[in-house]
């Protein structure tokens, strides 16, 4: 971005009217947020397009690369129209965007394939023509196929998740480890060998909103999209599974010194949203916990929703500094950060070496070895009293809504 700033080839403003008046193509990036019935809020893809409307001069072909449930387009296309000031051509075109957050520009020169989604051909010529130096492969479809592929495609993901965690929450109940087995089964093609990680569930802003959004499509339609409620049902489960077996362990969190080790919703990001850190701190805060939190970029933004003097809640600069003295500690992203801490020094820094681990960053054995008890996702604890294993291991009982 830097060279081609320098270069004269891209420019930042926030004067739309500059930006829009004589463009060939204008690309939509903006947020379509979960409302609360589930639905995606369209205000901000609207309002672009009203500004849109008011301000081109000339030909233009408007790309949206937000996610958008299906017909979407068809919409805005058809808002433009009615909107529109000066006599030009506009026409709308889908180009859903699969980016992932902390790795976003080899995603985008390395993508595994561009979706174009229009029914014109002088929308697909000028997207190809957008494209062709990228060299990727190029999938080009109707527009309700192109706005759909975003969603099947994010939807799967997030089953595929989900699937997992359920397994890993039977593989506590009958002694298997979930790390062998989705081990086991990442040689199949079929299945593939990403997106096996058990954990403590999907964050982020794409997963929770879009498999909301994409049931709440359905049963706009008469449909009950099955699968994707029961992805959805066993995620919201996940987020606080290691925060209920805590509360199995220990008679109290009032006056206990908590470490949380990671509150962004994934390494490489300082994004917040749906992160299963805003699930459990606040659980902990209200139970009396004095909270020691540790993130290497994500702070900043906690302490807004948590401010330290608000709040029974202090954000340290190290690992260590909330490990010190700690009485239980929970992990909740998989920063490198965090993963370099060595099973050790759990037992040596924390008053009791309490450890739950929604991330699966340690070996059983090496815990075991430190003297670490620890409970994670899908394997068995390590537990000195079988008392305590046994209380712990994963609960069904309310999980009855799957029956
Ligand atoms: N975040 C991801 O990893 C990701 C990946 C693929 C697709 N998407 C999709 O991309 C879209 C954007 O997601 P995001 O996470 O970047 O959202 P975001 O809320 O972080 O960013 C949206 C940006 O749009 C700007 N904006 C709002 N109204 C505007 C207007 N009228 N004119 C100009 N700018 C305006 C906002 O200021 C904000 O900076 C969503 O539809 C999302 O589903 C996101």
């Amino acid at each position: 971005m830097q060279k081609n700033y320098a270069a004269g080839r891209l420019r930042f403003t926030t004067d739309n009217t500059r930006a829009y008046k004589d463009a060939d193509a204008i690309f939509i990036g903006v947020g379509t947020p979960e409302q609360p019935d589930g639905s995606a809020n369209l205000s901000y893809i609207a309002t672009v397009a009203r500004q849109i409307a008011e301000t081109i001069e000339k030909d233009c072909l408007v790309v949206v690369k937000s996610t958008v449930p299906v017909g979407t387009n068809d919409k805005v296309e058809q808002f433009i129209h009615d909107f529109l000031v000066h006599d030009v051509k506009v026409e709308v075109a889908s180009n859903p965007e699969f980016l992932a957050q902390g790795t976003a520009v080899r995603d985008t020169l390395e993508a595994a394939r561009i979706i174009i989604g229009t029914d014109s051909q002088w929308a697909e010529e000028m997207l190809m023509k957008i494209y062709e130096p990228f060299n990727l492969p190029i999938v080009s479809v109707s527009r309700r196929s192109a706005e759909m592929i975003k969603y099947a495609a994010n939807d799967f993901l997030a089953l595929k998740i989900s699937y997992m965690n359920d397994i890993a929450n039977l593989c506590e109940l009958v002694g298997a480890d979930i790390q062998d087995v989705a081990r086991g089964m990442s040689f199949d093609e079929r299945i593939g060998s990403k997106f096996l990680n058990a954990s403590i569930g999907y964050g982020g802003s794409c997963f929770p909103k879009d498999t909301k959004a994409l049931d709440y499509l359905a049963r706009q339609n008469g449909y009950e999209l099955r699968t994707v409620k029961a992805a959805i049902a066993v995620n919201n489960d996940q987020k606080t599974i290691l925060y209920k077996k805590a509360s199995n362990r220990l008679i109290t969190f009032d006056g206990l010194k908590v470490a949380v080790l990671g509150l962004t919703f994934k390494p490489g990001t300082d994004d917040l949203r749906e992160a299963p850190s805003l699930e459990n701190v606040p659980l902990l805060l209200e139970r009396g916990a004095h909270v020691y939190a540790y993130d290497p970029v994500g702070c900043d933004n906690f302490k807004q929703r948590y401010p330290e003097g608000e709040y029974n809640i202090k954000y340290v600069d190290k690992p260590e500094e909330a490990l010190s003295g700690a009485n239980v500690c929970f992990i909740f992203t998989e920063w490198s950060e965090i993963k370099a801490v060595q099973p050790k020094e759990y037992k040596k820094l924390m008053r009791t070496p309490l450890v739950y681990d929604g991330r699966n960053i340690y070996g059983i054995e090496e815990m075991q070895d430190a003297g670490v008890e620890y409970y994670s996702i899908g394997r068995q604890a390590v537990v000195e009293n079988k008392d305590l294993k046994s209380n712990n291991s994963y609960n069904p009982g309310h999980r009855q809504y799957i029956a």
